[in-house]
């Protein structure tokens, strides 16, 4: 029960409340919404079991597991992919982490009071550019990871995350009612409903193709050494199927929160990473202002919430890079930790300043931080999700597969079959269409 926790744990986190609506509004809205839907069917739902039955097999982390399964094969580069793409995602992850203890900070000191959309979009602006709190703040956050990675206080995290997670989702569906009625609301609501294909292009799938990987934590093997502490009988697909819910869930809430509220105020739906930042203390204030109370409680509850849910998801990429290091080259945990805190810590910095001093600092036109999020979410975690469903479809014993998607034998013969027919065919093809279709392979 634990694992499966901090599993969850795991996936929701900044890439539902922060990154969703952000790429939703990026991408149009509603049509994105439904082909990131067809996303975690087809491609998100199947490498999860696969992540699963790799991890629980093996009882072994995500680089030394594939050494198990196929031994003295290069399969092991795809655990170590895996490694490398927490160690990148984690780097810039703190950064916005540190931005929601910005926020923490700012609700208690009554910050939002009195201010108007514009004020919050000057706020955050000079915020972000400032020489040296986003680092500050990056830092204690990566800090806060490397003591619960160093003292193993999981069991606490875990045990929170049973309390924090009802709480995070109750608190999320109260302000997207709040959202949802306030005036002007509408239009944000048929951004959210009204599909426009018309706004659909190789951008848009590859975009929710990044979301679904990342939201879901998948594709760099998190899920796998989770899995690796799984009980025996652990249904994993029942296990997949309930995570992938609750993380679309509390998505689409997020979505439900922040463009209602985003066109009431004339906020853009493409003010990228900035949006809900500039969006949600709107809310608050819209919503409370006669009551600055209860706006207050509410912001600060909700921003420590969201410092907590990105903690539990920091946490499972240090492990892995932790874990990895600890195992693979005999070095000490505390010593392992420590280098990927301070090698994460100083790239965390660099991005941290990219929107500020460094942001005449750009690889292919992208700041530090944009290109961090690229790489990582649209390139390097679908990259190991393909080659992750090629090895579980194609190379992975059948028998082993089989015990393991369906120990007491109770997965119906059908869903078995559906399973492996998307991990050898409809997931790998489907993945390396959507690249073809990025580098205009289809147009
Ligand atoms: N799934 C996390 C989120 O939605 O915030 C981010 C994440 C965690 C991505 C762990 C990848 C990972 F391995």
């Amino acid at each position: 029960m634990g694992a499966i926790l901090a599993a969850a744990g795991s996936a929701v986190g900044l890439g539902n409340i922060w990154r969703f609506p952000y790429e939703t509004g990026n991408s149009g809205g509603a049509a994105f919404i439904l082909i990131y839907i067809a996303c975690i069917l087809f491609f998100g739902l199947p490498v999860m079991i696969a992540e699963f039955t790799i991890g629980r097999h093996s009882r072994a982390n995500t680089a030394r597991a594939y050494q198990i399964l196929a031994p003295g094969t290069q399969w092991r580069w795809v655990g170590r992919w895996g490694v490398l793409t927490g160690f990148c995602i984690l780097g810039y992850y703190t950064v916005v982490a540190g931005w929601c203890l910005e926020y923490v900070i700012d609700s208690a000191s009554n910050a939002f009071a009195n201010k108007v959309s514009a004020d919050f979009v000057d706020m955050f602006n000079s915020f972000v550019s400032n020489p040296w709190k986003p680092a500050v703040l990056m830092t204690l956050f990566m800090l806060a990871t490397h003591v619960i990675i160093t003292k193993g206080v999981q069991k606490g995290i875990e045990r929170s995350a049973k309390i924090l997670m009802p709480v995070l989702f109750i608190l999320l569906l109260f302000l997207a009612v709040c959202s949802i009625t306030l005036p002007g609301a509408s239009a944000g609501i048929d951004f959210l409903l009204k599909p426009d294909f018309s706004k659909v292009n190789a951008d848009v799938f590859l975009s929710a193709l990044g979301q679904t990987f990342y939201s879901l934590s998948l594709g760099m093997g998190c899920l796998c050494t989770y899995a690796s502490y799984f009980r025996a009988d652990t249904k994993l697909p029942n296990t997949a199927l309930s995570i992938a819910s609750i993380d679309s869930m509390v998505a689409i809430l997020a979505g439900f929160i922040i463009f209602p509220a985003a066109f009431a105020v004339g906020i853009n739906p493409d003010a990228g990473p900035s949006l809900i930042f500039i969006t949600l203390p709107n809310v608050f204030t819209q919503a409370f202002g006669d009551i600055p109370f209860i706006a207050t409680a509410l912001s600060l509850m909700f921003y420590i919430l969201l410092s907590l849910a990105a903690l539990t998801s920091t946490i499972s990429m240090h492990e892995v890079v932790t874990l990895y290091l600890h195992e693979e080259f005999n070095f000490t945990r505390k010593k392992a930790a420590w280098v990927v805190t301070i090698v994460c810590g100083f790239i965390g910095i660099l991005c941290a300043l990219s929107f500020g001093v460094l942001s005449d600092f750009t690889i292919f036109g992208k700041t530090l931080f944009d290109a961090f999020d690229f790489v990582t979410a649209k390139i390097m975690l679908p990259t190991g999700g393909f080659f992750i469903a090629i090895f579980t479809g194609w190379f992975l014993d059948h028998r082993v597969l089989r015990a393991e998607l369906s120990p007491c034998r109770t997965l119906h013969p059908y869903i078995y079959r559906a399973i492996i027919i998307i991990l050898r065919y409809v997931a790998p093809a489907g993945i390396a269409m959507v690249f073809f279709n990025e580098l205009g392979f289809f147009s």
